[in-house]
């Protein structure tokens, strides 16, 4: 255990707020929360319906920005914040026209990864989560727990440095759910990634090593002493 340095910092929020709309009908997703994620943390993110964990994982994904406060990513260099950061969505969000291999290799294959290695890769991450007999089926064709782990496969197969998942067990029995959770961390070991999970699932939520809490939208707390959240 070294001295923690910049490169170890994946993602820092500092006052990091969220505010849509404006006037007398804004509402406040996330107020100025402060945070960090480093190399190699497990962080489970719970709290109630609407209390702010996607918004949260969208300000750490840069996906969207902050109204006020600030999030850096010191750590993430040597690609975009595209290539660095797997996010796993709430909702549905495989190209329909693909198949589910094809859903994965895209975004290899975006990356500049040659075309026989991306459709290798996309098949070892199926096969990862026991999805190798659904290669060629369609969105359509999966079930919606089927579809969420093709997603999870989609961010493994590019072996990401950040993995933000947003509820990856929503759709999924308790058994498949934890399957999934062990390769996702697995996955993530290998390339010593931060990993943050969104999850009403209390069980999932003690697999990870430290638990934010939201409520109304503030972090309000972190079970562990002297992590990420304050
Ligand atoms: N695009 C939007 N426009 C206006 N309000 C929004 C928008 N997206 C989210 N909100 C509001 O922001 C708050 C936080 O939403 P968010 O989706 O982050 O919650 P959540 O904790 O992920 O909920 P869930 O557990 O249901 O997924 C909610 O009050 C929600 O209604
Ligand atoms: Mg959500």
């Amino acid at each position: 255990m070294g001295v923690m340095s910049a490169s170890d910092l994946l993602v820092s929020c500092e006052d990091a707020a969220r505010t849509y709309g404006r006037g007398s009908g804004a509402v406040v997703a996330v107020h100025g929360a402060n945070c960090a994620v480093k190399r190699g943390d497990r962080i489970a993110v719970v709290g109630p319906s609407g209390s702010g964990k996607s918004t949260l994982l969208h300000l750490m994904a840069g996906l969207d920005r902050p109204t006020a406060g600030r999030v850096s990513h010191p750590g993430l260099t040597g690609g975009t914040l595209s290539q660095l950061i797997g996010i796993v969505f709430q909702g549905p969000s495989l190209l329909p026209p693909l198949t589910a291999a094809e859903n994965v290799a895209l975004p290899l294959r975006i990356d500049g990864v040659p075309e026989e290695e991306a459709a290798a890769r996309a098949l070892a991450a199926l096969d990862s989560l026991a999805l190798h007999g659904l290669a060629d089926r369609l969105p359509d064709e999966l079930s919606a727990g089927q579809a969420q782990r093709v997603a999870v496969a989609r961010v493994l197969a590019r072996r990401p440095r950040l993995v933000l998942a947003d509820e990856p067990t929503g759709q999924l029995d308790s058994e498949t759910g934890r399957q999934v959770m062990t390769v996702l961390l697995a996955a993530a070991d290998e390339v010593g990634a931060g990993v943050v999970v969104t999850t009403h699932d209390l069980q999932i939520a003690q697999e990870l090593d430290t638990r934010w809490h939201m409520a109304d939208g503030r972090l309000v707390s972190s079970d562990v002493e002297g992590d990420g959240a304050q």
